[in-house]
């Protein structure tokens, strides 16, 4: 049982280096990557407001599968260069995205969501999954949540696969 105290009422940046330095002891000494998932999409799930999905799709094969998670059921296989979560495994790129309305092939798991976040993992230099972050608010995710985000990740990657 871990028992975190982390502040929202702080800086963008030191609310992530406080996110970072839990997700850091959270994965500590663990090499099981579902386990490891399954921590940080909670702590994920706790401290950062405003969600309706927070988790992982792991790449297997040629396509995307569902992994650990926080919120309603979610699909379950989603391929390369599809949707937010296969676009940003595909280009390796982080995918922001303030309405996921006018994404282009979005694909809507719950029909709250509004705006969505998803940071590739990398290891080796290869993607092997992707963190998703769904908002019912538009324009949830700002550049100081992606950066953040993006660095938590990069902090713990080697944890994850
Ligand atoms: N919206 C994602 C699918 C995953 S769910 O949001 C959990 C997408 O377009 O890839």
């Amino acid at each position: 049982m871990y028992d975190f105290s982390i502040s929202t009422e702080q800086p963008a940046d030191i609310f992530y280096g406080d996110l970072t330095s839990a997700a850091r002891a959270l994965v500590d000494g663990e090499r099981d990557a579902i386990a490891n998932m399954a921590n940080i999409s909670a702590l994920i799930w706790q401290f950062v407001p405003d969600l309706n999905w927070a988790g992982f799709y792991r790449l297997i094969g040629d396509e995307l599968v569902l992994g650990p998670f926080q919120g309603k059921s979610a699909c379950i296989r989603i391929a390369m260069g599809k949707g937010v979560c296969g676009t940003a495994a595909a280009t390796n790129q982080v995918q922001r995205v303030a309405d996921v309305n006018a994404f282009p092939g979005h694909i809507a798991c719950d029909s709250a969501s509004r705006s969505e976040l998803v940071v590739p993992v990398c290891k080796d230099g290869k993607v092997i999954a992707v963190l998703d972050l769904d908002s019912p608010l538009p324009d949830r995710f700002t550049a100081e949540d992606e950066s953040g985000m993006t660095g938590l990740i990069a902090a713990i990657a080697d944890s994850l696969g």
